[in-house]
């Protein structure tokens, strides 16, 4: 019986042995990119930012004001300026979410001293003393050469309350506001690209129906006025998760005249672990079920998109109105220890294959969605920068967006795989590689690829390439992640191939972003 058993185990032993054996030699995929079939403009604001009054996301995360000991050019600390310009950040949107539909714009004017203090009812209930208001925000877009997304106040304002902050940001006549901008500082406008009316008006905006919120953006958007040479892009509140009745009322109930746009709809959908709201799953410390389960939550946007972008074609097939994911990202349990309200949460390899993946998906609908922003660029949800007081890290997720510049207003480019490797695991299957390629401005075609599997790698053969050069990241850990006391822990590492007669084989390790920079073909 021993004897048995002992051979038994040797089999099962010799069949693991074979099946790693097999298991060792990586799946081989082809990749064909079509360089000379340019499809759209991937519209830079397609990689935005989004910046809350929410936790430390702007006061301390970005703005420590004049008198601080952490050094700041007029208020903003240097060391978050100048990793958000080596970002090429493209756009701001400002001041909410949630915060947006109860903030007074005229609190966050004038002499700082002299501002009002007022609750964050949202946001851990915390004083906020409006330091940072619509001229810290616009003196920051443009710091950063950003442009600029204000999102309006539905919830608790007026229209005329509405009214007043456009004039005051767009209008150069000699009106008694602008007067004020003056006077508070600012002699020209500002160009402001983006305008919306509310934000998640299905909930923290007001828990509205579709047909309501249509009724009152039909209002409250006639009445948003600006110069003709500066008017913004508008916005109307849309839907999240699968919601697809949003776009569609919208767009049936909003009728075009010469007091009334409607330009681009917004959607949220946010990435958690679990699926689920009260338990959402922890940003480090997870096991491969989570890692998994993420990024098959996260590729749900797909699905989602598809099915606005088909109504959206079918009402308005001359693509008018953009589809805007102006809320996107992974949010987990806050970290422990931090203030529940503020939304702290570590950044791990985990979030940068989640970018990666998301970044393939949007690319995909460019002629329809052609800006979002992911949530939030500093210390909130998935964000690119982390601060602790003086100190700061960069991100996996900032990195993956570092990697992907090159794709700002580059123009699409279509490919193909000679087969997907697949990545399962307790009988749920997801791709296994993600791929998107783009003929960039410098007229070098950028292949970005995601390797989604937690062991295997992927051979992938290129043709017709003329250089492979560029960026990998990647860890033996799946939530390796930066602390501020190993800053550099996780970035990426220079990627080389050789190129023979215009082919070229590289491996695209487990759990990996790459990269890479193939030449003017
Ligand atoms: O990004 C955090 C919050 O998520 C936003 O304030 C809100 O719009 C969404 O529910």
């Amino acid at each position: 019986m021993k004897i048995k058993l002992q051979s038994k185990a040797l089999l099962l032993l010799g069949s693991v042995l074979l099946s790693t054996s097999l298991l060792a030699k990586p799946p081989q995929v082809d990749i064909t990119i079509k360089a000379n079939e340019l499809g759209s403009v991937l519209n830079k604001d397609i990689y935005g930012q989004f910046m809350e009054h929410l936790g430390r996301g702007i006061y301390e995360g970005i703005w420590v004001g004049e008198d601080s000991s952490i050094p700041n050019k007029d208020g903003f600390r240097l060391d978050v300026l100048t990793a958000l310009k080596e970002l090429q950040v493209p756009l701001l949107r400002w001041p909410g979410g949630c915060f947006a539909d109860e903030y007074h714009w005229r609190d966050g004017i004038g002499p700082r001293e002299s501002r009002p203090k007022t609750v964050n009812s949202n946001w851990g209930g915390v004083i906020e003393d409006n330091a940072f208001g619509t001229h810290e925000f616009f003196a920051l877009a443009e710091l950063l050469g950003a442009d600029t997304y204000v999102n309006g106040n539905l919830g608790t304002g007026t229209p005329q309350e509405m009214a007043d902050w456009l004039q005051y940001m767009t209008s150069d006549a000699p009106t008694t506001l602008v007067e004020q901008r003056k006077a508070n500082g600012r002699d020209k406008p500002w160009k402001l690209h983006y305008f919306a009316i509310g934000n998640e008006a299905w909930g923290c905006g007001g828990n509205m129906t579709p047909e309501f919120y249509t009724n009152l953006y039909n209002q409250w958007a006639s009445f948003a006025k600006t110069p003709q040479d500066n008017r913004p892009i508008m916005i109307a509140s849309g839907g999240t998760d699968d919601s697809t009745i949003w776009a569609e009322t919208l767009l049936k109930g909003v009728k075009p005249s010469w007091n009334l746009r409607m330009d681009g709809i917004s959607h949220h959908y946010y990435t958690l672990p679990t699926g689920k709201w009260d338990v959402k799953g922890s940003s480090t410390g997870f096991n491969e079920e989570l890692w998994f389960s993420t990024l098959e939550q996260t590729l749900r946007i797909e699905d989602f998109i598809k099915a606005n972008v088909a109504i959206m074609d079918e009402l308005d097939p001359e693509k008018k109105v953009g589809f805007y994911v102006d809320e996107w990202g992974t949010w987990y349990d806050v970290d422990k220890g931090t203030n529940p309200g503020f939304l702290y949460q570590q950044n791990s390899l985990r979030d940068a294959i989640v970018a990666g993946l998301n970044i393939h998906i949007f690319n995909r609908y460019a002629d329809r969605v052609t800006m979002t922003n992911i949530a939030q660029m500093i210390n909130v949800l998935q964000a690119m920068i982390l601060t602790d007081k003086e100190k700061m890290v960069l991100t996996p997720t900032y990195h993956a967006f570092k990697m992907h510049v090159p794709f700002q207003d580059a123009n699409y480019l279509p490919i193909s795989l000679s087969s997907q490797p697949s990545y399962q695991l307790d009988g749920k299957t997801i791709p296994g590689l993600s791929a998107s390629a783009a003929r960039a401005k410098d007229g070098n075609v950028y292949l970005s690829l995601v390797n989604t599997q937690t062991s295997e790698s992927v051979e992938l053969n290129l043709s017709e390439v003329k250089q492979v050069t560029g960026w990998l990241l990647s860890d033996e850990k799946m939530d390796a992640h930066n602390t501020f006391d190993k800053p550099n822990n996780i970035a990426p590492v220079a990627f080389s191939a050789k190129v023979k007669k215009g082919k070229s084989v590289i491996t695209v390790p487990a759990k990996s972003l790459l990269v890479l920079n193939l030449g003017k073909l």
